[in-house]
């Protein structure tokens, strides 16, 4: 009466089609699931990757090109300021890189052209309100510019320093009304 616990339990044979197409089914459902879960993932990454860069496509893309514009000045000024903090005074170096900013000063200019407030901007509107303060500001990083190559040519590192120091304010005093932080 008890049943054999040694013996197997007696399973129905199935046929081996019937089977395969059970698991056929079950792995159509699986695989759909999967696949609404990639295309959901694929569109996350998606959007995520453009929360941070807005592409401009406006023709000339005057807002990527000023961006692109300032990036080369402060690539140029950056190593400037850590020779001068931390690096090996080379003052022949310096004056290079001087010059290599001075060529660079000139070129984000032309792309504040009007009505060309529009994301990816980090302009703040002020620059299309105060247009005489933001060229005031302008005027003023530029001669800025030439006090730091004429310092440079004196190769003396105090007067340098002095000079980098007030170029360095003219962008801060520019950023502080017309670029958003
Ligand atoms: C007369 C104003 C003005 C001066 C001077 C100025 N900037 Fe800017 N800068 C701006 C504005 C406005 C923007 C925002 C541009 C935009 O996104 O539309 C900006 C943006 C930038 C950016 C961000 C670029 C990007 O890709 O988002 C950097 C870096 C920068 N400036 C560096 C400098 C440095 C370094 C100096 C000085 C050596 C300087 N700027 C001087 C107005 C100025």
């Amino acid at each position: 009466m008890f049943p054999n616990l040694n013996q197997p339990a007696q399973r129905p044979r199935r046929s081996p089609y019937n089977s395969a197409s059970r698991t056929t089914a079950a792995q159509i459902v699986t695989m759909f699931k999967h696949f609404k879960f990639r295309v959901f993932f694929l569109l996350t990454v998606g959007l995520l990757a453009g929360c941070g860069e807005v592409e401009d496509t406006r023709p000339g893309q005057p807002v990527k090109q000023r961006q692109m514009a300032f990036k080369e000045i402060v690539k140029s000024f950056e190593p400037m300021g850590v020779m001068l903090r931390k690096g090996t005074w080379d003052a022949e170096k310096f004056q290079r890189m001087a010059d290599a900013l001075a060529t660079k000063r000139d070129a984000p200019w032309a792309h504040f052209g009007p009505d060309t407030d529009y994301p990816p901007s980090k302009s703040t509107p002020e620059v299309w309100k105060q247009p005489e303060q933001f060229e005031k500001d302008k005027k003023a990083f530029l001669a800025s510019i030439d006090a730091l190559l004429t310092a440079a040519q004196t190769k003396d590192k105090a007067q340098i320093e002095k000079a980098y120091d007030a170029v360095h304010d003219a962008c801060k005093t520019c950023h502080k009304q017309f670029k958003e932080r």
